[in-house]
């Protein structure tokens, strides 16, 4: 989605910005900009298509600061040059880059027209950077006063900045209900909607709250609310290595991220295991052990592939605390009027932290009295600081839009809190060694899936060929099959559906033929009879058939991809790894823009 970057200091802000939207191209876009403050009045560039394009685009002598960009995804009016951020007043004075909805943009524009302005764009944003003008032309003494007084009239989503020719030293920021953050240097100021876009300048950061405003100079910051309130606020040091967030050797973010994975799943785990009690440690939870044994039932909620980490979690919970638990995709729930139980947990869950529907879901519990946790991965998101504890997934940037090793962290996680609700109920010390070991033992049986990366890449180019395909699985096999259908269809765009193997028969079987491959999940445990037996009706019907299983299956499928076996709990972990490599090498094979699929973005901050 949408991303802002902004710098005020001595250097040329120009390279700064551009390197900034550089690190939040992985969020998806499809236009970007820069403008600057220079002798004579602002300078701005704007491009349809990618950053790249962008700083080709830049005249030898585009220099100067403040500066401020954006990367853009559509949502009011298509993706073009003129409809690309920065928005400009009439006379070029105010620039404004902005990310979210403005709900209130038509009544505004009519009412802006009324008053003899002509709008350049189709862009909701453009209506700020006529308000700002407006003000000034009303007689507002500075740009604080200005912005204070447009942002009074506009209803909606914002996270913006904006830059004033008239006002050279400085940058003046809103933040309501879409991600800014401040980035302090030494004698210079960064904004940004995202961490990623400061890694390597600064690691000090100060997040905005909904309803704030900040001032950025180059001697420091000042932060207040619409009605010119000082909220005083002390940085924070975030501590992500500028490492984590390189593409190094790797031809995709993707595949860098599913070979992290071992160490991914190692610090999700890493100071969390007890040995001694045979339990886990969570200490963000802020659950006592009391309040953590009257919880009745569990409910998981996120979006994508964060809620078929959920439905992972609520067997994990169901099966290790035998507390009742289930999964829910956030965006539904928020807008159900969903019954709130005091003795419910809820689990939002979201790698970036700044999913709309998942924050929504959690601030309408929040409402009704709810308690809520997060499974969160970047630290300091919004959802990581509206929920009431947590555990963050300690993943590191996650740049690709496909999740991966954040959807393996997430189950870890949920690994974890099964393990500790478990505990304090009736999961035996036995059981729960069981499931230590089990955990402790991951990171080495995710390496060695792998090491097969060459035979799966090999199945992927046999498989990419097809229009269509089905994956299928049955109880924990069932959300693999799911995430493991999302990963084909998101990154190769090849069709691919998920079913209960059991269902197949209840309609898709109808489907099934030689053209239409089937992904089987086959793990090695009590229900492998009746896996077998669904992989017997496939082959009746000549459907071609590929099995993820712990053992070979030399009649049933014409492909297995064996791997290691874990306790059946935790096998959905590396049952996913396959199909993780499976997509990426189809998605490779058919050409596609692996990191950066058409028409998705790795954070959805609108709805
Ligand atoms: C987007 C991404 C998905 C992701 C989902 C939830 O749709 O493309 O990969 O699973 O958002 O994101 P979150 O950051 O909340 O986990």
């Amino acid at each position: 989605m949408c991303g802002i970057v902004g710098y005020v200091g001595p250097q040329d802000a120009a390279p700064i910005l551009l390197e900034g939207l550089g690190r939040l191209e992985y969020r998806g876009y499809d236009s970007a900009g820069l403008a600057l403050s220079a002798k004579g009045g602002l300078k701005v560039r704007k491009v349809s298509g990618r950053v790249a394009d962008l700083a080709a685009d830049l005249p030898a002598r585009f220099k100067g600061a403040p500066g401020i960009g954006h990367t853009r995804w559509a949502t009011h009016g298509e993706p073009s040059e003129t409809n690309a951020h920065p928005q400009l007043d009439t006379a070029g004075r105010i620039a404004v880059v902005h990310n979210g909805i403005i709900e209130n943009a038509d009544e505004l524009r009519a009412k802006l027209t009324a008053d003899g302005v002509e709008f350049a764009s189709q862009t909701d944003t453009e209506v700020v950077a006529h308000l700002v003008a407006a003000a000034f032309a009303a007689g507002a003494g500075d740009l604080e006063q200005a912005v204070r007084q447009a942002l009074r009239q506009v209803v909606g989503a914002y996270g913006l900045a904006v830059l004033d020719a008239e006002h050279p030293d400085r940058i003046v920021v809103a933040r309501n209900g879409s991600p800014v953050l401040l980035g302090v240097g030494e004698k210079e100021m960064f904004v940004a909607s995202d961490v990623a876009a400061l890694i390597g300048y600064t690691r000090q950061v100060v997040y905005l709250d909904d309803g704030e405003l900040a001032t950025i100079t180059a001697g420091g910051y000042r932060t207040y609310t619409l009605d010119d309130r000082s909220t005083a606020k002390s940085p924070s040091t975030i501590d992500w290595d500028v490492v984590g967030a390189e593409i190094g050797d790797h031809a995709h973010y993707l595949i860098k991220e599913i070979q992290e994975q071992p160490r991914t799943i190692e610090r999700a785990l890493k100071g969390r295991i007890d040995e001694r009690f045979a339990t886990a440690h969570l200490g963000g939870l802020n659950l006592t052990v009391r309040e953590a044994r009257e919880i009745r039932r569990v409910k998981i909620l996120g979006c994508g592939t964060a809620c078929y980490a959920g439905e992972l979690g609520a067997q994990l919970i169901e099966d290790l605390a035998r507390v009742p638990a289930t999964a829910e995709a956030a965006s539904e729930f928020r807008y159900r009027n969903p019954v709130v139980e005091p003795d419910t947990l809820y689990v939002a869950v979201s790698q970036s932290g700044e999913t709309i529907d998942t924050l929504a879901a959690v601030q309408e519990l929040q409402r009704k009295g709810g308690r809520v946790i997060g499974i969160v991965n970047v630290v300091g998101s919004t959802i990581a600081r509206q929920v009431d504890g947590g555990i963050y997934l300690h993943a590191g940037p996650e740049m690709s839009v496909a999740a991966t090793k954040s959807f393996t962290s997430t189950v870890a996680a949920f690994a974890l809190l099964a393990l500790h609700l478990g505990r304090i109920r009736d999961l035996s010390p036995e059981q729960g060694r069981r499931i230590i070991a089990g955990l402790l033992a991951l990171p080495g049986q995710v390496a060695q899936i792998l090491e097969q990366e060459d035979a799966i890449a090999e199945v992927a180019r046999g498989i990419a060929t097809s229009n269509s395909m089905l994956f299928v699985g049955r109880r924990r096999g069932w959300p693999v099959a799911r995430e493991g259908a999302q990963k084909l269809k998101e990154i190769s765009y090849v069709h691919a559906e998920a079913y209960p193997s059991a269902e197949l028969k209840h309609g898709p079987l109808a489907l099934v033929s030689p053209e239409m491959p089937t992904v089987a999940i086959v793990p090695d445990d009590d229900l492998l009879d009746k896996n077998t037996s669904t992989l017997s009706e496939i082959k009746a019907r000549k459907g071609p058939v590929i099995a993820i299983a712990h053992r070979e299956l030399p009649d049933l499928a014409d492909r297995t991809l064996v791997i290691p076996r874990s306790e059946p709990e935790l096998d959905p972990i590396l049952l996913s790894i396959p199909l993780q490599i499976l997509a990426y090498h189809a998605a490779v094979a058919l050409g596609r823009d692996v990191d950066k699929p058409r028409n998705l973005a790795k954070s959805v901050t609108v709805e």
